[in-house]
């Protein structure tokens, strides 16, 4: 039996690749204009690091990751990047380099999820890890940028959801609240959130069972026991976005998987997805870095999902201009002749102009079918008159029109020639 890619992932194919470096693309390029530089981690990391910055409780940590041991050392695979963008920041120093630090990457992850929709085991991130402030400005531009994003890849029709997980304050009165709240409704709520209860009672609010969040839904909402600092970050964020008209909705419910949040969250969900809805996730961690033997300083930061941006686009793309269009075809009379066409072909590619030539031993009948096929708009034929004489014809394959060439100048006449010069492809 043939070996197949592993369940929960997936080859790109040329066809489609040209989607995913669109999407690369403009995150790139809008990453950059908003002032983020690249930077590449390794995908995987000694394992204390996903386990202490993730948490020993949450889902990742517990169900999803992928680890492995060598000699004595013990490894993940990088479950997201925050976590080993915090060690780069503090292993090379970033802090003292210059201020806040405004990093970006674009990579696979892995959790050992179950696969289904929009939901891989290796998937792929764009985000951003801007660390050195505590400034919800900061979130601020992190929401616009991902919204400038969308707008350059022509997404629409998401919705921004924001909430705060609040400072210790907020936190230790919400806790009480809500803890008091689930225990007297503990007969409803499934097994899980029983036990989170005591052990980690947000994440309760983050349970996807109809019957307890029936129960959370009606309980006490965040958004009533804020602390002043919390409310006054949570409206700095508000009107900032309002200024730049983005528009987005308080939902007081709203809570993150991932243990280092401490502030500010958000995510931005699509409803054409299905239930792996959000292609944008993010927040604040003001305590990760400082946690992880840094500075104290605050840091935010979020992640795009690619393949639900991908899926979206996907139900409007349409048939996709496959990348690989070679302006003219070589085609050989004879085999004796290869050696000769396969010189042409290579100067050609060295001048900039993409040919192509045969490689399966196809007959000059058989050459043309593939050079038909391949939409190439030139050919040249090559056999030992061409090469005695030094000179070709160029074949236009939509007018059938030749234009004589010296067999050492095609790139030069393929380029005074007005109709080669107006496709735009070199
Ligand atoms: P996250 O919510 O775990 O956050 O993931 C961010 C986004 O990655 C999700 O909204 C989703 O689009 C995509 N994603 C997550 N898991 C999968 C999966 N199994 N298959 C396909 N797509 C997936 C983080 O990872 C944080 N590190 C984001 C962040 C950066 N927060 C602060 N800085």
């Amino acid at each position: 039996m043939a070996i197949k890619a592993p369940r929960g992932t997936f080859d790109v194919l040329p066809d489609r690749a040209v989607l995913w470096s669109r999407v690369e693309s403009a995150a790139r390029r809008i990453f950059e204009l908003y002032g983020y530089g690249e930077i590449r981690t390794p995908i995987f990391e000694n394992i204390k690091l996903f386990t202490a910055s993730i948490g020993e409780t949450s889902d990742i940590v517990e169900k999803e990751m992928y680890s492995f041991q060598k000699g004595r050392e013990h490894y993940g695979l990088r479950p997201e990047a925050t976590a080993s963008v915090v060690r780069a920041y503090i292993e090379h120093d970033l802090y003292h380099a210059r201020g806040l630090q405004k990093l970006y990457y674009i990579g696979p992850m892995f959790r050992a999820e179950r696969p289904q929709a929009g939901r891989y085991r290796q998937f792929h991130q764009m985000g951003v890890e801007a660390i050195g402030s505590a400034d919800p400005l900061v979130d601020a531009e992190c929401i616009t940028m991902t919204s400038a994003i969308f707008r350059e890849l022509s997404v629409a029709g998401y919705t921004i959801k924001l909430n705060t997980l609040g400072g210790d304050e907020t936190r230790a009165r919400y806790r009480e609240v809500l803890r008091a709240y689930l225990e007297q409704h503990r007969d409803e709520l499934c097994e899980n959130c029983r036990a989170r209860i005591d052990r980690n009672v947000f994440r309760a609010l983050d349970c996807k069972e109809a019957g307890c969040r029936r129960v959370t839904r009606s309980g006490p909402n965040i958004q009533d026991h804020l602390a002043d600092a919390d409310r006054a970050a949570l409206d700095t964020l508000r009107n900032a976005l309002e200024r730049a008209g983005i528009a987005c909705e308080v939902d007081g419910f709203l809570v993150r998987g991932l243990d280092y949040y401490t502030g500010l969250i958000y995510e931005f969900v699509h409803g054409g997805l299905g239930a792996q809805n959000a292609i944008c996730a993010g927040g604040r961690y003001d305590r990760l870095v400082a946690d992880r033997g840094g500075p104290i300083v605050g840091a935010t930061g979020f992640a795009i999902g690619m393949e639900r941006v991908i899926m979206l686009l996907e139900q409007t793309a349409g048939e996709l201009a496959d990348p690989r269009r070679p302006r003219l075809y070589c085609v050989n009379v004879g085999d004796e002749t290869r050696p000769k066409v396969f010189e042409v072909v290579d100067s050609l590619r060295s001048r900039g102009i993409a040919a192509e030539m045969d490689y399966e031993g196809r007959s000059i009948k058989a050459q043309m079918r593939a050079a038909d096929k391949l939409g190439v708009p030139f050919v040249v034929f090559i056999g030992t008159q061409e090469i005695e004489s030094g000179t070709v014809k160029i074949k236009n394959m939509q007018t059938g029109a030749e234009t004589p060439s010296a067999i050492g100048e095609i790139a030069e006449t393929l380029r005074k020639n007005p109709e080669v010069s107006s496709q735009n492809s070199e």
